[in-house]
């Protein structure tokens, strides 16, 4: 599925990266980005944020972000804002399209004045910021669709060593956000959700993102590991500390030093050891069980919990002292029903995830299973949607999983959870409802108008007007 048109563009442009102005070869341009010809220099600006410059209508400069493919070639990501991109970009592409005369996606004859193409119904003109956010809203997560499919390979891989994290809804860009921030600093952090929706996940992002990325990431479960256990598992002891201690024991925590300590379940952890926690949290100095030497661990914590730890303080289970230590920066994630946009895509990604990785050439979700997928309460969050996917893929003999081949449970969950809206006021929720059923519809018609108009059931410049009223997310690049 691609988003926006891709035209070629066989120019030289200039990138600006660490001061440097290296001259390359322009392939092709999107709203997106623009592919460029592998260049030896580029290896210095991967992942780098640089300038480029390039001829459009005039000599333009945007900010962009430097991707290198396993294929060795190179595409420079926009980062600029929508109002910018329809400007310069959007000004530009939509002009060429015109003058080719032909639709980009299915080569249809088209006319000077057509928004979208009549017969695929895609985007032709490119000059609003709305259509320019709304198509770069569908990046967010770094789920490239139209790169997905063209080089599985070169994006799959990517998606995987970087544990791309994936989300449309607004819960979980307002969750990239603070992982972005959070990783410019060393204050513990509090990850609050349900099992499956991505705690761990988030907590590596952070801890990725940080100065501390190249240093270890070490993961304590606290409800795994049994009480008697815990402690020596985080402190470490030294031999001879107790009678079956043979020779020294190195603890998490200095495994860790230099990195992040995550700590899982922290809701479980009993008692006594969170006054142990506690003590080390004041000066981050800790001795060895059955040891006397003061040893300094340079490490981030980061906590995890799927229970509610301020009831817990209520109920003297977590102490209150470490509850205000523990609770500088929090991130609080939605379960997976309460971000509906985020179901298809994050199912679509994994269908085509784990049928390349077995071999199977299936298209997608028939109509009755999207419908399933999106109905479905998902008590076990993300991780339960993974599982679901990767049994059907394995199960499915046809090149579309069926509502069968999905085999949820039917639970009666959902109708509860649909009709908890946090105000009953009638305007704000069919806006909200309107633009979810927006969204939704194109995540499925993969951003194609006709079939948006169709599945919604309006006509195709009521679409078109609806994406403008909404002006549909904020990018986050
Ligand atoms: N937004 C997401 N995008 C991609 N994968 C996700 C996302 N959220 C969760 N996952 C995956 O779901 C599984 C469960 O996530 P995890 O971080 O272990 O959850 P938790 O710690 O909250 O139980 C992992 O395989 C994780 O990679
Ligand atoms: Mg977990």
């Amino acid at each position: 599925m691609r988003l926006s048109a891709r035209i070629s563009y066989n120019k030289q442009v200039f990138i600006d990266c660490k001061r440097e102005i290296i001259p390359v070869q322009g392939i092709n341009l999107s709203l997106l980005g623009l592919k460029i010809k592998d260049h030896d220099r580029i290896n210095d600006c991967n992942h780098e944020d640089v300038v480029i410059m390039m001829e459009l209508d005039e000599q333009i400069s945007l900010r962009g972000k430097v991707i290198r493919g396993e294929s060795n070639e190179c595409v420079v990501f926009f980062k600029e804002g929508p109002e910018l991109i329809s400007s310069t970009v959007g000004k530009y592409l939509t002009s060429k399209i015109y003058e080719s005369g032909k639709c980009p996606f299915c080569s249809r004859k088209i006319n000077k004045n057509e928004k979208y193409c009549k017969k695929c119904g895609m985007f032709l003109d490119y000059t609003k910021p709305e259509v320019v956010r709304f198509i770069q809203d569908f990046k967010v997560g770094k789920v490239f669709y139209d790169l997905l499919e063209e080089h599985p390979e070169e994006f799959g891989e990517k998606l995987e060593k970087h544990r791309e994290f994936i989300g449309v809804s607004e819960e979980m860009k307002k969750i990239f956000d603070l992982i972005r921030k959070y990783a410019t600093n060393d204050y513990p952090v509090l990850i609050i959700g349900e099992t499956g929706t991505g705690k761990e996940l988030t907590a590596k992002a952070i801890h990725e993102r940080s100065k501390r990325a190249d240093k270890p990431f070490v993961v304590v479960n606290c409800a795994a590991i049994p009480d008697n256990l815990l402690e020596a598992e985080l402190f470490g002891y030294e031999k001879g500390a107790f009678t079956d201690a043979y020779k020294r024991k190195i603890g998490r925590i200095e495994f860790a030093d230099g990195g992040t300590l995550f700590l899982d379940e922290i809701g479980d952890m009993p008692l006594k050891m969170q006054a142990k926690l506690l003590r080390f949290l004041e000066d981050l100095s800790f001795t060895r069980i059955g040891g006397n030497e003061m040893i300094y661990a340079n490490v981030r914590i980061i906590a995890a919990t799927n229970v509610d730890l301020a009831e817990a303080v209520r109920e003297g289970k977590f102490r209150e002292d470490l509850y205000y230590r523990l609770n500088v920066l929090t991130i609080h994630i939605p379960p997976l029903r309460e971000r509906h946009e985020d179901i298809l895509v994050l199912a679509k990604y994994f269908l085509n995830k784990y049928s390349r990785e077995i071999g199977k050439n299936i298209k997608g979700f028939s109509p009755k299973a999207e419908e399933a997928l999106m109905n479905y309460s998902w008590p076990g969050n993300v991780r339960e949607l993974i599982n679901v996917i990767r049994k059907a893929v394995v199960l499915t003999e046809n090149s579309m999983i069926s509502e069968m081949d999905l085999d949820l449970k039917k639970d009666n969950m959902q109708e509860y959870y649909r009709v908890s809206p946090s105000s009953l006021n009638l305007r704000e929720n069919i806006e909200k409802l309107e633009k979810n059923l927006l969204k939704q519809a194109f995540i499925i018609s993969g951003g194609n108008i006709s079939k948006m108009a169709r599945l919604l059931g309006i006509s195709r410049p009521k679409v078109y007007s609806l994406i403008e009223k909404y002006k549909l997310g904020e990018v986050v690049s």
